[in-house]
């Protein structure tokens, strides 16, 4: 595996192994690796010649006061990890080269990025999409993987390769879980040992909820507060961001449930925010 950490380098190369005929797939990361990112890792090594992996704290889906200057970072343990699990480049840059100082231009898909995350983090979709399409057309990828873990950020990033005519085929990966149900998360670290025995009743939760679906409840209001009260009364000192029902795709919210339904979460542990998701009709 190589590492490389300037955007021109690399493109060059991938426009290289393109004319050779050969096939490209990315795993777009901000790195501390965790069985979540391996496994999309190993899932694109069966499928195309090159499989580039990169690591990168992008500053712009962080908005002033969130984890940015904290996030997880050991490029030594990830690039060890991602040689291991079969990668053959790690893309690395600095943030001087992804941005410049002036950089203005920016692509965004707004209507997905309403609810949810979108509406307690409203740069954060902006910042995410601005930056996977820098990576592919640095990266010149055929395909690309991301986790079901981030569900909307994967609806968004499927509607502007769309919209956009990217030649990229976007994969979903479903969500890496811990044998207690927890969904891996490069921010689990945060977590204090009584706040990682209580986080797997987040994916209880949501399950009781589509328990509730297969038995015909169908009223989103009922489903999202008997939700609430569950965290409330189960997982004291929690905060509830968001817990909504919405359409996989569109993301808009839904008050019946009686197509393809997602219900989402998002909870403040202590000082740790963790989403998940599941859907509770196909
Ligand atoms: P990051 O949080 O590092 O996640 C990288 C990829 O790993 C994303 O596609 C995410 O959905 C996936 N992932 C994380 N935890 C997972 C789990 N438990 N199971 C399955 N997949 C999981 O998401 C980002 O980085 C950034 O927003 C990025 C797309 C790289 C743009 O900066």
């Amino acid at each position: 595996m190589i590492i490389i950490k300037d955007p021109k380098e690399l493109q060059k190369i991938s426009l290289k192994l393109r004319s050779q005929g050969k096939t490209v797939a990315l795993v777009p990361t901000m790195g501390y690796f965790h069985e979540g990112h391996l496994s999309l890792i190993d899932t694109v090594r069966e499928k195309v010649d090159t499989v580039i992996v990169s690591l990168f704290v992008n500053p712009t889906q962080f908005a002033p006061g969130e984890d940015l200057d904290n996030y997880p970072h050991d490029l030594e343990r990830d690039a060890k990890l991602a040689c291991e699990r079969g990668a053959d480049i790690l893309f690395a840059p600095e943030k001087s080269k992804m941005y410049y100082p002036d950089h203005s231009t920016w692509v965004e898909v707004p209507e997905l990025a309403i609810n949810l995350c979108g509406k307690s983090r409203p740069e954060h979709f902006r910042g995410v999409t601005t930056i996977v399409a820098k990576l592919f057309l640095t990266a010149q990828p055929h395909i690309a993987i991301f986790g079901e873990k981030d569900w909307q950020q994967l609806a968004i990033i499927k509607r502007m390769v769309r919209d956009l005519n990217m030649p990229v085929e976007v994969i979903g990966h479903p969500i890496v879980r811990e044998a207690s149900g927890l969904a891996l998360s490069s921010r689990n670290v945060y977590l204090s040992n009584t706040e990682k025995e209580l986080a797997p009743l987040i994916q209880k939760g949501l399950r009781n909820i589509k328990d509730m679906v297969d038995k015909g409840e169908s009223e989103a209001l009922t489903l999202t507060s008997e939700l609430r009260s569950f965290y409330q009364k189960n997982i004291p000192g929690s905060r509830v961001d968001y817990i909504e029902i919405v359409d996989p795709d569109k993301i808009n919210l839904l008050e019946k449930v009686s197509g393809p339904a997602l219900c989402a979460v998002a909870i403040h542990l202590g000082k740790t925010r963790l989403i998940d998701n599941l859907l509770i009709k196909v």
